[in-house]
Parts: C-alpha cells; sequence; structure tokens
C-alpha cells in the first residue's frame, strides 16, 4: 500500500501534522508550494488568502515532485481559509482527478473547520473517504496531545485498510 501526504501550509501547523502522518507510516509526503504565497506575517496575509478562497482562486504551484497517481492511500491536508480549504488545493483539483483511491483528511484552524471536509469530498466522489480529522492550531495548543492524537488516528486507519 503506496501512501502519499499531500498538504499546503503557510504558518506551519498544517506542515507539522502532515510530517507527523508522514512520520508515523513512512509514507511520502507532497507539499503545495504557490509560486507567489500571501505573506505569512501581518494581517495582510487574511486579506489576501481570504479574498483568494473566497473567490476560488488557483495560484500557480510549483513543480508538484510527486505523482498522486503512484500511490493507493492519500492524506490531504489544509488550513481552514474563510471556512474551505486553502486555494492550493483549487489548483491541484482543476489539474487532477483524484480517483479510486483511500483517502483521509486532516485540517487545521483557528476557530472552527468550517466547511473544509464537506467541500474536500466534492472533489472525491469517486475516491473512498476513510477518516477526517481536525486540529485547532495545533503548535500553539499541546503540540505534544496533537502530535499523539495524530500518530493514532494515522496508525488506526492504515491497520483498518490493511486488515
Ligand atoms: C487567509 C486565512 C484565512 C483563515 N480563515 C480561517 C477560518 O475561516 N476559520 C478558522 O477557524 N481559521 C481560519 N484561519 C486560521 C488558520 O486556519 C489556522 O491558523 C491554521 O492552523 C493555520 O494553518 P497553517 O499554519 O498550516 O497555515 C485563517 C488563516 C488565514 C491565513
Amino acid at each position: 500500500m503506496r501512501t502519499l501526504v499531500v498538504y499546503y501550509s503557510l504558518e506551519g501547523n498544517t506542515r507539522f501534522i502532515a510530517e507527523t502522518i508522514a512520520r508515523s507510516i513512512n509514507g511520502d509526503i507532497l507539499e503545495l508550494k504557490p509560486e507567489k504565497d500571501v505573506p505569512s506575517k501581518g494581517f495582510l496575509k487574511f486579506i489576501l488568502g481570504g479574498k483568494q478562497a473566497v473567490f476560488k482562486e488557483r495560484p500557480k504551484l510549483k513543480n508538484l515532485e510527486k505523482n498522486i497517481e503512484d500511490y493507493d492511500v492519500i492524506f490531504l491536508g489544509s488550513p481552514v481559509w474563510a471556512g474551505t480549504f486553502a486555494p492550493a488545493f483549487n489548483t491541484l483539483f482543476s489539474k487532477m482527478k483524484i480517483e479510486n483511491k483511500k483517502v483521509a483528511l486532516f485540517g487545521c484552524y483557528g476557530g472552527q473547520s468550517g466547511k473544509i471536509f464537506e467541500n474536500f469530498k466534492k472533489y472525491l466522489t469517486k475516491s473512498t473517504v476513510v477518516g477526517e480529522i481536525g486540529f485547532k492550531d495545533p503548535l500553539k495548543n499541546d503540540k505534544e496531545l496533537n502530535e499523539n492524537r495524530v500518530e493514532k488516528w494515522t496508525k488506526n486507519i492504515v491497520n483498518k485498510l490493511q486488515s
């Protein structure tokens, strides 16, 4: 079973969860990197990033270093931006279809997870969603506890898929 963790992160929370998932199951990892991202500090990120999310913009991404097609199980993770996934995923979904995969979803948020999982699932109708989990700013709120929580969740999913 080949496993890939695909994520976008502006401020490191989703990266932390993504790297923990990949490490705990020895999976590969793919970061979605816009060629020109919004600033990661200051208030401007909310205005520019919020606008991109609301208008479903598709920022141009740097070349993807892994081919999603080569994997059976995909973990997809994003911060919540304006109640949904980050715009880098609009670009990904416009370029490729994720079909016939087992997909597990994770999201990081500051307040509430909004519609991130519901909206992800709109693009995954031909795959099977096998789990979803949310984290409230995990780098700021008990990092170790979140690390344990995501490790357990990940191993549980993979064990079930293997049995
Ligand atoms: C542009 C932007 C929009 C955001 N919108 C929301 C939101 O709608 N709801 C929420 O709970 N948090 C929102 N946040 C907070 C992030 O989802 C949260 O801090 C997350 O943990 C950041 O993940 P990251 O460090 O991987 O970028 C927003 C952050 C940014 C930059």
